[in-house]
């Protein structure tokens, strides 16, 4: 497996989260260059140490996926940086708030789709040309299981990440002539904090109690691991999946089998 990505860029946004730090080591040990992406720079600071010590090269760039201008900008460090774009993990995304639908604030609303979906179709935007550039190259954006099933108490975040599997077929239909693959992931509850936040929300005195139940919907029997979403993200950037495109791909121990 060593070296798929060899002289290879990677942009990974939400890069100093539990999924994309867990792809930096992943793309870093496999020879890629790393563009970490964040709101903020410090917190980048893990997702550089994990590069280095997987022995790749990485930059950091903080910047908001929602604002046009700091996607540009992204986009740009990673070509006067390291010459081109190979794939982007169109990964960072926010949970928004655990309310009713007909309760949840329309500010709160807008906020989750600002960043699900305006983050992933801007990235795909300013991504593609840098792509092109290169005579092609992988885009994998992070839906969810929430982008495949309801759920009653997440509204604003299944909307935003059934979007991203449109934003997903869209890419696929517009750029498999140019070598430009796009494919979505969407996992399972993965241990992170962000099934720290969402368990908190779901019952604040018990969140333990709402891990138990999610644990007992998944077949496997628990939450799957960022590393285990890493490693498909890889495959799915790499030549070897060079004819999978447009693909929808639950990561989810069989949660949505049923
Ligand atoms: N953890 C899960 O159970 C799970 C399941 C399915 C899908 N996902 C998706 O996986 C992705 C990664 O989530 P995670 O579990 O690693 O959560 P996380 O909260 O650990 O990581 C998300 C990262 O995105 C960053 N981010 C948020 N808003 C941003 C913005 N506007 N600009 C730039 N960066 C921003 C955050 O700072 C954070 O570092 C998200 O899209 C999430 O919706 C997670």
């Amino acid at each position: 497996m060593a070296g798929r990505f060899e002289g290879k860029t990677v942009i990974i946004t939400g890069a100093a989260g539990g999924i994309g730090l867990a792809a930096v080591t992943r793309f870093a040990s496999e020879g890629a260059s790393i563009v970490a992406v964040d709101l903020k720079r410090s917190p980048l600071d893990e997702a550089l140490a994990a590069a280095k010590a997987a022995g790749g090269e990485s930059i950091a760039v903080d910047a908001d996926v929602s604002n046009e201008s700091d996607v540009q900008r992204y986009v740009a460090e990673a070509v006067s940086r390291f010459g081109g774009v190979d794939v982007l993990f169109n990964n960072a995304g926010i949970e928004g708030a655990v309310i009713p639908l007909e309760e949840y604030p329309l500010d709160m609303f807008q906020q989750v789709m600002a960043v699900n979906v305006n983050g992933v179709f801007l990235g795909m935007k300013h991504a593609v040309p840098a792509l092109r550039a290169r005579g092609g190259g992988a885009i994998v954006n992070t839906s969810s299981v929430a982008g495949m099933t309801g759920n009653a108490s997440i509204s604003a975040y299944v909307a935003s990440k059934h979007a991203v599997v449109g934003l997903t077929r869209s890419g696929a239909q517009a750029y498999a002539g140019e070598g430009i693959r796009v494919n979505a992931v969407c996992p399972s509850p993965i241990d992170t904090r962000m099934m720290r936040a969402l368990e908190e929300g779901l019952n604040e005195d018990n969140p333990a109690a709402i891990k138990e139940q999610m644990e007992g919907i998944i077949p496997a029997g628990r939450y799957g691991t960022p590393g285990e979403v890493a490693s498909f993200v890889a495959y799915l950037a790499s030549d070897e999946a060079k004819f999978i495109n447009g693909g929808i791909f639950p990561i989810d121990g069989g949660m949505t089998s049923a």
